[in-house]
């Protein structure tokens, strides 16, 4: 792959996994990539649980409305003790669901660079995932990815991949 664009064009979420383990060098790629992302005030409120084992992932499971088996289960929380709060905005205010989701897509962007494939699960709520992880009060899930080597069947998903809206709807120049 030689840059962005056609990284960005050839990523499609993969819900078909192979099982093969991804390696604690591609790992730490990965949490790399989740420490440099850019944060409000680069405040970091992230907070990240990469689930490997069953016994962690089936703790997870029950809370979740989607499930794929893929090698790793990352889930991104919010950390609201640290997090850069904008009280002019509102008094409850905070940047933690767009700090943690930037997160979350350069995770998902260096996994397509190594070759890795995931997936996005906000198909929850957080008082079910808070619950079946035991999360204190100051941690808030924001979404999960799966993440792991694509089977060799995987293949984007035929209506949510391929239906962009035009760019000229998308974006104004002005
Ligand atoms: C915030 C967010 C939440 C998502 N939640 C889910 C989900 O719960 N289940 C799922 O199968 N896909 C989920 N996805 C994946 C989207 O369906 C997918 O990115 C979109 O349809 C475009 O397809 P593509 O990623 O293959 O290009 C989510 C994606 C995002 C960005």
């Amino acid at each position: 792959m030689n840059s962005f664009a056609e990284l960005s064009d050839a990523r499609f979420s993969v819900r078909k996994f192979d099982p093969k383990p991804v390696g604690r060098e591609k790992l730490d790629l990965l949490l790399r990539a989740a420490q440099a992302a850019p944060t409000a005030c680069n405040c970091q409120p992230q907070k990240l649980f990469v689930l490997q084992s069953d016994e962690a992932k089936n703790r997870l499971r029950p809370a979740l409305r989607f499930w794929f088996n893929s090698p790793l289960v990352i889930l991104f929380c919010c950390d609201t003790d640290v997090v850069c709060k904008i009280p002019q905005e509102r008094p409850d205010y905070h940047t933690g669901e767009m700090d943690v989701s930037i997160v979350c897509t350069e995770v998902m962007m260096q996994a397509a660079d190594l070759g890795l494939g995931s997936v996005w699960v906000r198909g929850f709520l957080c008082g079910d995932v808070k619950k079946a992880m035991d999360l204190p009060e100051n941690l808030q899930p924001v979404c999960c990815l799966f993440v792991g080597y694509p089977a060799p069947d995987a293949k984007p998903h035929p209506k949510l991949h391929f239906s962009r809206r035009p760019i000229d709807e998308i974006a104004e120049i002005l």
